[in-house]
Parts: C-alpha cells; sequence; structure tokens
C-alpha cells in the first residue's frame, strides 16, 4: 500500500535523512543492491516469547526503497509465540517453510479467523488487523512473510501497551484492563524498557 514509484529503481541512501515515503534515491547503485542474504536463518529463539524475527525491510534491504514491498523471515521455538501484533501500512502474507504453526487474526468486530498451518500452507492478515502466530508443533517452526510495505510497522501489543516510554498510567491501564495495580504492576515489569 506504499505509493507507487516514479522510476525504475531508488536503492535507499539509508546515510540520508528519510523524507515523505521513503529515503533519498542513492547515487551509484550495482547489481548487490538487489539481492539480500539474510533470509535463511537458522535464528536463535531462545527468549521469553520464542520468536525471533529477521526483516528485510528497507532499512536491512535498502534495494526496496520506493517499491512498496518487503519480508521477513519469523522462526518460532517449539511452543513460542509470535506476540498479538499489528502492521499499520501493510496487509501480510504468509507461508509456513517448517514446523507446525497456529495463525490467528481479529477482525474488528472481534471475530478470531484462525487456522493450525502446515508446511507450504499460507496465510494473509489483512491490513492493520491484531494477529500471532503460535509454534503448536514439537520442532522449530520457520515462516516467511511478506508485505505491501518498505517498511509495514509493527505494534505489538503487550510491549505497546506495558513497556512503553514514559508508562502509560497505571491508573488507564488498571481501568481499562479491569483490574488492579499489582497486576498492571507486574506486567509492566515484564516489559520494562
Ligand atoms: C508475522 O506476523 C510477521 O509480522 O512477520
Ligand atoms: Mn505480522
Amino acid at each position: 500500500s506504499d505509493s507507487d514509484p516514479l522510476q525504475d529503481f531508488c536503492v535507499g541512501d539509508l546515510k540520508a535523512s528519510p523524507s515523505i515515503n521513503g529515503f533519498p534515491c542513492k547515487s551509484a547503485v550495482s547489481a548487490s543492491d538487489f539481492f539480500y542474504s539474510g533470509l535463511g536463518g537458522p535464528l536463535d529463539t531462545s527468549n521469553p516469547n520464542g520468536v525471533t524475527v529477521a526483516p528485510a525491510n528497507v532499512l536491512t534491504f535498502p534495494g526496496l526503497n520506493t517499491l512498496g514491498i518487503s519480508m521477513n523471515n519469523v522462526e518460532l521455538a517449539p511452543g513460542g509465540v509470535n506476540p498479538p501484533h499489528l502492521h499499520p501500512r501493510a496487509t501480510e502474507v504468509g507461508t509456513v517453510i517448517e514446523g507446525l504453526v497456529f495463525v490467528g487474526f481479529l477482525s474488528t468486530n472481534n471475530t478470531l479467523f484462525s487456522k493450525v498451518l502446515n508446511a507450504g500452507e499460507a496465510f494473509v492478515i489483512p491490513r492493520g488487523l491484531v494477529h500471532f502466530q503460535w509454534n503448536v508443533g514439537q520442532v522449530k517452526a520457520r515462516m516467511i512473510t511478506a508485505f505491501n510495505s518498505q517498511l509495514p510497522g509493527a505494534v505489538v501489543l503487550p510491549s505497546t501497551l506495558f513497556g512503553s516510554k514514559p508508562e502509560i498510567p497505571n491508573a488507564v491501564l488498571t481501568r481499562a484492563f479491569r483490574t488492579d495495580d499489582t497486576t498492571v504492576q507486574n506486567l509492566k515489569s515484564k516489559f520494562a524498557v
């Protein structure tokens, strides 16, 4: 959903400041600007959520600048969860490369659309909707996801709500989640930045 380009390509000059709709074009371009080797993994998934994402977006792969497209390599440990999140600037399409993954997204009327996917199966997450992935298999799972934006952005709900800087006042969160200070404080302690 990014704007259409007005030239064949415009490899991003990441040293320049980004302006509206991307980076200025780099002047000397070569073949290597259009290839990227960072999607193969394996990634270290030993973290609290058991998920690691390696993005091939304009910031890691500047050849994507102005082209309205990007990808991720997502790896999940057994039981690992890519936490509920949304991409403000893109629809996501993905496929499971290995493992067994429960994929779900929520419509704006809170209907959950979900399925357990095997290798070779694909999913789509409409732009801006909350979604998650959960490795329900016994071994590592791996997915490749793709976006119609060079920089889709990710709003990750747990860290947005409980790990912001400065913090959202407890009064807001206790009321919003209909809970108490202890619970909110406990959640904040897990996402403190
Ligand atoms: C998965 O949801 C991803 O954003 O790569
Ligand atoms: Mn996503």
